[in-house]
């Protein structure tokens, strides 16, 4: 966290033409000033010669007094439209996992799934976080930070979080099952008190069907955008309550996903399973590899095939992305999380499965490396 410094600012010069400076303090690491709700900034970086933006403090707007109204995550009129979830898995594939279950592989397989189960166990002094990112948008980032919350829901007996700091209209409500949202990032930014108790936060939390807890980062265009100050403090005051946080990012650069990646324990980096994305994911990893602090020690690196057209070569891709010293755990193309809609673990292919546990012990056992 702390010594993550100004990777960010430095990415950014790196990557973004050297145009996109952070404002001042925004990759600073978080501390109890945080948790004053302060006004909202603008999303996007300011250009060099803006103003340094000053962050007044927020109107006493008591946002519980009016709650906010409830707004469905899909249009009614198309959710009907979803379908049935179809499995990950072929019939014939299913058949064929079957019987190597009965062959000596198996126990190797479990010995591997109880070792991660483990690591997925592991107490955790104070609430980590693992935030989700990636170059470029549509790869992938807020199904894995499904696959991610629903992996430590299921392994851990302490409050999971998923966090939506994606701009508004995100899919993560969607993936995780949520029917409607009525509280966002923004809003609980003014309302959470250190006094609160669990059960009070969670008044304000959507409910998953499997366990655990989301927050969404907005109701459409109808909340406000979660900005950097706000998703500040509402990760800050959050850890005191959640073991374990995932959050689904915007893409670098954008300011909240700097911040995220900046005070975050942990981070994935999605890779899409194309030459370019490859490509462009290892230019951020050897920057990465070139700070004095220690980024790449906490990242992990996920190599999505959203396309059954992917004809890149897994294993070559997977040694260029290897190669600075970050694990890539291969998330394999899925029949159920390319349907879209609400993610079912059940429905979810044996080999996605196991990716998505090998990740979530990959990014926890790195998350509580850091102080
Ligand atoms: N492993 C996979 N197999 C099949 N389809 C996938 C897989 N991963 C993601 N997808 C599909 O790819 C699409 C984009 O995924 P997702 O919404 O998670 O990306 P994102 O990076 O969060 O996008 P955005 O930048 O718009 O927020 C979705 O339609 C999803 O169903
Ligand atoms: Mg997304």
């Amino acid at each position: 966290m702390a010594q993550d410094g100004d990777w960010q600012r430095d990415l950014l010069r790196e990557l973004a033409d050297g145009d996109a400076d952070l404002a001042p303090g925004d990759a600073s690491p978080p501390d109890a000033r945080d948790a004053a709700p302060t006004a909202p900034a603008t999303r996007s970086a300011p250009a060099p010669s803006a103003p340094v933006p000053v962050h007044r403090p927020a109107r006493p707007v008591d946002v519980r007094a009016v709650p906010p109204e409830s707004v469905p995550t899909i249009d009614p009129r198309l959710a009907i439209a979803l379908g049935p979830p179809q499995h990950g898995d072929s019939v014939a594939r299913r058949a064929g996992a079957g019987l190597r279950r009965l062959t000596s592989s198996a126990g190797q397989e479990v010995a591997e799934r109880t070792g991660y189960a483990r690591e997925l166990q592991q107490p955790v002094t104070t609430g980590r976080v693992i935030a989700v990112t990636s170059i470029r948008g549509g790869v992938g980032k807020s199904t894995v930070t499904a696959l991610l919350g629903r992996a430590f829901n299921h392994y851990r007996h302490d409050p999971v979080l998923t966090l939506e700091a994606d701009a508004a209209l995100g899919t993560l409500p969607v993936r995780m099952g949520a029917e409607s949202a009525r509280w966002s990032g923004a809003d609980l930014a003014r309302i959470l008190t250190p006094s609160m108790q669990l059960a009070d936060v969670t008044d304000y939390l959507v409910p998953v069907a499997d366990g655990g807890w989301l927050l969404p980062a907005g109701r459409g265009r109808a909340g406000a955008m979660l900005d950097v100050p706000a998703y500040r403090a509402v990760t800050l005051a959050l850890r005191r309550y959640f073991a374990v946080t995932a959050v689904d990012c915007e893409t670098i650069p954008g300011a909240v996903a700097r911040t995220a990646m900046d005070t975050c324990h942990a981070r994935v980096i999605v890779a899409p399973m194309t030459a370019e994305g490859v490509d462009g994911t290892r230019q951020v990893l050897d920057w990465l590899s070139q700070l004095p602090h220690p980024a790449l020690s906490t990242t992990v690196v996920v190599l999505s095939a959203a396309s059954p057209d992917a004809t890149l070569d897994a294993r070559t891709a997977t040694a260029h992305l290897r190669e600075p010293g970050v694990p890539v755990v291969l998330l394999p193309y899925d029949r159920h999380l390319a349907q879209g809609g609400p993610i079912h673990t059940a429905m979810l292919g044996q080999e996605t499965r196991t990716a998505a546990v090998r990740l979530a012990a990959e990014a926890i056992r790195r998350a509580v490396r850091v102080r």
